[in-house]
């Protein structure tokens, strides 16, 4: 049962019902139809109900917004500035010194729109620093644009890493003096949920003249971000940014919360309608007004609102009660994955002295991690992730003890194919509608897998790429959802359940 209280419009309704798609039933490849067990949160977590239905009822008065001029669109401008200030909000940035806005599907926009405009704002401050944990969405816009990336190491060793060096981010800062630009770092990773000291990265960069870039999309959804953590100057973070899609609402934008002195000496990355006073022939003039000035085009008004909502619902519940509730399922899934033989967890596991958050990375012993998570989706319908998470560098320093003890230098260019079936892992992630049966279902699923993992090796084959297929069970996806079958439903105007696969 989730410890949640419930967010729906009708009290008979048991909590999980407050978000779309939980009670979504796949067929196995045992012949059975079950509930699926969604413990892939970090990739996305699942459509918050009332934040769309916010939407739904938007929808009756939608119109385009940079106008008060009529009733819609002076109820859209309307909503999609309360948006921005939910965003604000949420992490505690002073309106008055920050500005929120929207871009892109995710955080990725806004952190390629933070690396060309703050490359470009000094470009006499050449060094970008960044941790070895990060996303490859907060590493390359800053190696396409810095002119040097130095990636700071982890504490710990492999596979038990830790969070940012401090230590020697503080010899980083000395070494560089004068020339680090920004630190952008990740609040939290999305391989191991490891947490990073990030207000302790802002003291240490301030010192320094450098800005700190916060990537907090796996954070957010978890605990609670302030700006600051003491209401110091010295410990706020300059930029803060996240996707919606992480936030209980898919199809919402991503978003930045940024200090307005690094944006209002220069003009905006992007420009068109909507952000500017004039334009004449020989010339154009942008608004000084925040967020607008950030925010060329027609805005993506809806996911905008329905993030605002779920970011106003979360506030609602408490992120501090969440995060509680969440360090409790948390730390019973790490002890219960470590009491089976043959689980090797990423990262330090030791949760006291190494804060994380809702999501493990693990392997099973001589178990590729493309045939694990096949065999937990096809027989068990855990839905998890595996890979590399796009965080290449991080999950092979993570691997790398494994990765020699099987003879591959992880290093060497060449041993890429060879290593292609044991460079990844497998990842579980929580979510609010997390509840004991989904980790009860992961478990014994490993379980069962380790009970007879010749039995489940014979039943599939592996591609090139790593991934494995079942040789007999198939379920392709237009099988399970067809968009022009749903189209014919919603057109004969038939009543079906949208979250239910009818066999
Ligand atoms: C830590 C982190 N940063 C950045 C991203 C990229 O986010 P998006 O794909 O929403 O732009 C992700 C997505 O998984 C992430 O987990």
């Amino acid at each position: 049962m989730s410890p949640y209280p419930v967010c729906h419009s009708h009290q008979t309704d048991p909590p999980r019902l407050a978000f779309i798609g939980l009670d979504t039933c796949y067929p196995r490849a045992d012949g059975r139809a079950t509930r699926r067990h969604y413990l892939d949160s970090a990739a996305s977590t699942l459509a918050l109900r009332c934040a769309r239905q916010v939407t739904d009822e938007l929808l009756r008065h939608y119109a385009n917004t940079h106008s008060e001029l009529h009733f819609s669109a002076r109820i859209a401008s309307h909503a999609h500035d309360w948006a921005h200030g939910q965003a604000l909000k949420f992490i505690r940035a002073d309106p008055d010194r920050y500005t929120g806005f929207f871009a892109g599907s995710g955080c990725t926009a806004p952190l390629n729109r933070l690396a060309r405009v703050l490359t470009a704002r000094r470009p006499e401050r050449d060094v970008v620093l960044i941790s070895l944990l990060e996303h490859h969405a907060n590493d390359l816009p800053h190696r396409k644009h810095a002119k040097t990336v130095v990636h700071i190491p982890l504490t710990g060793r492999a596979p038990g890493l830790g969070a940012i060096n401090l230590g020697v981010l503080q010899q980083l800062l000395d070494q560089y003096r004068g020339r680090v630009n920004y630190i952008a770092v990740s609040a939290a990773s999305n391989v191991t949920g490891i947490i990073n000291p990030v207000h302790d990265v802002a003291e240490l960069a301030h010192a320094h003249g450098a800005w700190v870039i916060v990537d907090a999309s796996q954070f957010l959804a978890h605990a609670p971000l302030p700006v600051s953590d003491t209401g110091t100057v010295e410990r706020e973070l300059d930029a803060v940014v996240f996707s919606g899609h992480k936030l209980y609402a898919p199809g919402s934008p991503g978003a930045a919360v940024v200090r307005r002195a690094l944006l209002d000496a220069c003009e905006p990355d992007e420009v068109g309608g909507g952000m500017v006073e004039d334009v004449s022939l020989s010339g154009y003039q942008v608004t000084a007004r925040f967020p607008d000035r950030e925010e060329a085009g027609t805005p993506n008004i809806l996911g905008a609102v329905q993030l605002g909502a779920a970011l106003n619902v979360l506030q609602r519940i408490g992120m501090e009660q969440i995060h509680t509730a969440e360090q409790q399922q948390l730390r019973s899934l790490l002890a219960r994955l470590a009491a089976i033989p043959g689980v090797r967890i990423y990262g330090n596991p030791d949760i006291e002295r190494t804060p994380r958050l809702g999501v493990v990375s693990f392997n099973l012993a001589g178990l590729e991690h493309g045939l694990v998570a096949a065999v937990l989706n096809d027989y068990h319908n855990v839905a998890v992730r595996n890979g590399c998470f796009c965080a290449h560098p991080y999950v092979r320093e993570l691997l790398k003890p494994e990765l020699w003890a099987l003879e591959f230098d992880p290093d060497a260019g060449d041993a890429e194919a060879l290593i292609q079936p044991w460079r990844g892992m497998v990842r579980a992630s929580l979510g609010l509608y997390t509840t004991d049966e989904d980790i009860e279902a992961l478990l014994a699923g490993i379980r069962d897998l380790l009970a007879r993992p010749d039995h489940y090796r014979a039943l599939y084959q592996a591609d090139t790429e790593g991934n494995f297929h079942h040789r007999t069970f198939l379920a392709p996806a237009e099988a399970l959802f067809d968009p022009e079958a749903a189209l014919d439903r919603a057109l004969a105007g038939s009543r079906t359940s949208d979250d239910v696969f009818v066999l």
